[in-house]
């Protein structure tokens, strides 16, 4: 057998198999109890220790803070936006905290405070910051990851997860 031909062969293989596995599927949901054919609904958030990020008192409004989460090597910001948002902590519900790594191909986001969007100079994606990081143009195929953050009676901001897979990763386990 000549190697295209093999390939074409094990390329059926395959289809047959994922087939077959996708017919089992669809029998077991068929006899389970309708409560037991419910899967989870799948969530990237992961939730790490709390870290630190910062104080409110450091915050200037619409000026992005670097930060860094869940790691060092994880450049993100927070941002105080002035008006209550999705996803936004604190008192008036207004404190986001973003990814600044493109989930394109990794290039770094920059803040246009006009817009209140996170822009990537790689291939011009744009995230609403206002709306958790939606991407509202560009070629990422996911919103931006945003941090959950919680902030204390102090005022001290500590993000817990992040609601996407940030780029270049595998997981979001550490
Ligand atoms: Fe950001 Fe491509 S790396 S759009």
């Amino acid at each position: 057998m000549k190697r295209c031909d093999l390939l074409v062969d094990l390329g059926r293989r395959r289809f047959l198999s994922g087939a077959g596995v996708a017919a089992a599927g669809v029998a077991a949901s068929a006899v389970l109890p309708a409560n037991e054919t419910k899967a989870a609904v799948p969530t990237a958030r992961v939730t790490y220790p709390s870290t630190r990020l910062g104080n409110v008192n450091e915050l200037k409004l619409n000026e992005p803070l670097d930060v860094a989460y869940p790691d060092d090597d994880a450049s993100g910001v927070l941002i105080k936006l002035g008006k209550r948002v999705e996803g936004g902590a604190g008192p008036e519900g207004d404190i986001v905290g973003f990814t600044t790594i493109c989930p394109h191909k990794g290039y770094p986001l920059h803040y246009n405070s006009e817009r209140r969007t996170l822009n990537c100079s790689g291939h011009y994606s744009v995230f609403d910051c206002e709306a958790g990081g939606q991407e509202t143009w560009g070629h990422a195929t996911q919103n931006l990851p945003q941090y959950s953050l919680r902030v204390d009676e102090k005022g001290d901001i500590y993000a817990e997860g992040v609601d996407e897979l940030i780029y270049g990763r595998l997981s979001n386990v550490l």
